[in-house]
């Protein structure tokens, strides 16, 4: 990581605190890119893991930019998305594949077939088998060499919610059907024009796919994230905190915050 910035570790996880939002969203860019230079270099696929959320936008901004200024090329990629609402169309604006198109997918070279988000469609009897599959397909791809996360509000990470679970058993949890959390309605509620026109169901990926990524960057920006970063970073493994379970996988975790969001820490 090129900019300049303080280093921790907590929970046996490396943490990189660094001084704005851009600089942050840099060093996540430049993890991304060190993925693919090197898939590039043994002449395989690079394959991703992607989140959605305000947090990564800046990030493909930036890929987007390198890749018309010549300099990155997503043809040799496959990418896999961590959730989607349900049901919802992917030509819904506020469907998450809308928000891969606009941002990312449509303004590379990826190739269509290889640009995975779950999907809002399926009808409900067929949605446990499309969730088992999406894992099989990642498993087929020879499985994620890199997975991006934010954090949400409620600790949660994909659409992984906080739950009552044993450490055991939340690790084991499959891509699948799921009910959002109260706090993760709340703040869909502007994207949807209103708390009660949030879409209260989501697919996402499980957290045992989600942890078998050879590696993880965890992106956090900004001071109303501070107290999950902080909770996720210090307290014991929880299912009632989703994000720290990264704690199970330490040594291939990153976090990258901001000041900000790194305020809450000592
Ligand atoms: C949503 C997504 C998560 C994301 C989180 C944080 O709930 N399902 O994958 O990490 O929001 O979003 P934001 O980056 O907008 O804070």
């Amino acid at each position: 990581m090129s900019v300049s910035h303080r280093s921790l570790r907590l929970g046996g996880m490396n943490v990189a605190v660094f001084p704005d939002a851009e600089a942050a969203s840099l060093a996540a860019v430049d993890s991304l890119i060190e993925i693919l230079d090197t898939a590039r270099i043994r002449r395989r696929r690079a394959v991703l893991g992607l989140a959605t959320g305000s947090t990564p936008q800046p990030v493909y901004a930036h890929l987007v930019h390198r890749h018309r200024a010549g300099v990155l090329s997503f043809a040799n990629v496959s990418t896999y998305n961590l959730d989607e609402y349900y049901p919802i169309s992917p030509l819904d604006p506020r469907s998450y594949r809308s928000y891969m198109h606009r941002h990312l997918f449509s303004q590379v070279d990826i190739a269509p077939h290889r640009a995975h988000v779950l999907d809002g469609t399926v009808p409900e009897a067929f949605a446990a088998a499309h969730a088992a599959e999406f894992d099989r397909w990642i498993e087929a791809d020879g499985g994620l060499d890199f997975q991006l996360l934010g954090i949400g509000r409620n600790g949660h990470i994909g659409f992984n919610e906080p739950s009552d679970l044993t450490v055991a058993e939340a690790l084991r949890l499959p891509t699948r059907l799921v009910e959002l959390h109260p706090v993760t309605r709340a703040d869909a509620a502007r994207e949807f024009g209103g708390e009660n026109h949030v879409i209260p169901r989501a697919l996402t990926m499980g957290l045992a796919p989600i942890l078998a990524a050879r590696s993880i960057v965890m992106l956090a920006i900004g001071a109303h994230k501070a107290e999950p970063v902080a909770r996720a970073l210090t307290a014991p493994m929880t299912a009632l905190l989703p994000a720290t379970l990264l704690q199970s996988v330490a040594d291939k975790v990153t976090w990258i915050l901001d000041e900000p969001a790194a305020g809450r820490l000592a």
